[in-house]
């Protein structure tokens, strides 16, 4: 993304505002959260009810931050404010940006967590430590790196330091700039190990799994997951894709564009599940292994095919990248925040919030470790068996940016004019009418039932 500067520029080109969107909502979300949360989640069922929720609930969204942007041409919250007092409506819908702010501090400081245990198989895959992994010390590869808070503390520090580096160094446009080249890559990777996965023998097993759906799997709480991940896998919800949208010139068609992005997201993700499932199954892993899922997994897959060795380096890389491109959106809503509301200059802010993030980092990191038996809403049933790092996901995913999500549809769905949406999407009237109901009915009507079922159960 280009810098934000006082002449608001646009973005040069469409294919840098789609750029910046892809590099913000591909990341571990696709590879590392959703496959362990499908394996979670028994299953098809679980990710059919994902694509139901990021078609009628994720691309409307999108579409509507991106088109709330546009019209605010500021920050998220300013942008509401502007828009609702446009309106003479409540000056609180600025709480929505603000909500969505703190979701993305609290978000990035696990992110930042989790990609430092890619950069930790990196160092692995260069060192060639799986060449001779089985199902076993694949688990206890996995397991003395979360068993070893200081190593966890290390590279999630590295990981802090890159996306502060970026974002001082205001070179956040050259790295989405690579994701031109890299985002690609980690496509064809990805079709490699598909590819690898389709010579397992338990190929077929795994790809039924993945996309043979077992309704009775269904719970409140899966489906609140599926749709809480829809929400994190597209990056809605913190503002982050209306901060986008406010660089966005007027002849960009947001809604083919949103179609782009949602495609795009979502084959990387169901790739993901192809190249995984299969190596769980052939080799008598569990499915439900958790957080730890494609970490246990995939270093199978490159210990044992031919060229393994690079291949899981470039894989490795490619997710540090892709997770480096989402943790920079992140890290910039809160660094324009504080820049905004103390005196702080850009570096100094950016600088402050990277600490107060990688600060919070440290309970994610000692929630695999040290405190581990720490639950710290133990009382209640439903919250018993969480770590912090459970809870900060639980907050964001299933309570935070669902809330923030509904509230952006309804404010887009019934405050805003019919005749501003239906020209700011210049589509044919068909598909504006489609969006319209969606957006209005389906979309906040099952966002709500979702979310209180799933609270509530
Ligand atoms: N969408 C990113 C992913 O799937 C994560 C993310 C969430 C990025 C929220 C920005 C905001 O990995
Ligand atoms: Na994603």
């Amino acid at each position: 993304m280009p810098q934000k500067s006082h002449t608001h520029a646009q973005w040069s080109s469409r294919l840098a505002f789609l750029l910046a969107a892809v590099g913000s909502s591909v990341g571990l979300g696709n590879i590392w959260k959703f496959p362990y949360m499908t394996g979670e989640s028994g299953g098809g069922a679980f990710v059919v009810v994902y694509l139901i929720c990021i078609a009628l609930v994720g691309l409307p969204i999108l579409m509507s931050e991106w088109l709330l942007g546009r019209l605010g041409q500021k920050n998220p919250m300013s942008s509401m404010q502007k828009i609702a007092g446009r309106m003479k409506r409540s000056q609180s819908w600025g709480l929505v940006g603000l909500a969505g702010i703190l979701g993305a501090y609290l978000i990035l400081s696990f992110y930042s967590v989790i990609g430092g245990w890619a950069l930790a198989y990196i160092k692995y895959a260069v060192t060639d430590t799986f060449s001779t992994l089985d199902g076993d010390s694949v688990g206890s590869l996995f397991g003395n790196l979360l068993g070893d808070p200081s190593t966890l503390l290390l590279w999630h520090s590295v990981f802090m330091i890159m996306t502060v580096g970026v974002v001082i160094g205001g070179v956040a446009g050259g790295l989405e700039r690579a994701a031109k080249t890299l985002m690609p890559a980690l496509v064809v990777l990805l079709v490699v190990m598909v590819g690898y996965a389709a010579t397992t023998d338990g190929f077929a097993e795994g790809v039924r799994y993945l996309l043979l759906p077992d309704f009775s799997k269904l719970t409140a709480q899966t489906i609140l997951a599926a749709m809480g991940h829809a929400f994190f896998t597209l990056s809605l919800g913190m503002g982050i894709m209306m901060a986008y949208g406010s660089y966005l010139s007027d002849d960009v068609n947001i809604g083919r564009t949103a179609v782009i992005v949602v495609f795009m997201d979502t084959i990387i993700a169901l790739m993901a599940g192809m190249a995984i499932f299969p190596i769980v199954f052939s080799n008598g892993l569990d499915a439900g292994a958790g957080p730890g899922l494609i970490f246990q997994t995939l270093p199978l897959a490159f210990g044992h095919m031919s060229g393994g060795w690079l291949f899981g380096i470039l894989f490795f890389v490619l997710l540090v990248f892709a997770a480096w491109t989402s943790s920079i959106s992140l890290l910039e809503p809160v660094v324009e925040w504080l820049e905004e509301k103390t005196s702080m200059n850009r570096k100094a802010a950016t600088i402050a919030a990277g600490l107060a993030t990688w600060a919070l980092g440290l309970a994610t990191v000692l929630s695999f470790n040290v405190w581990s038996d720490i639950h710290p809403l133990g009382i209640f049933d439903k919250f018993s068996g969480m770590t912090i790092f459970d809870l900060l996901d639980y907050a964001t995913s299933k309570v935070m940016l669902p809330l923030t999500g509904l509230a952006t549809i309804i404010f887009v769905g019934w405050f805003m004019q019919r005749d501003e949406l239906k020209s700011q999407l210049n589509v044919s009237s068909g598909a504006f009418s489609l969006w319209y109901v969606t957006s209005r009915f389906v979309a906040p009507i099952g966002v709500a039932v979702v979310f209180v079922f799933g609270l509530i159960n």
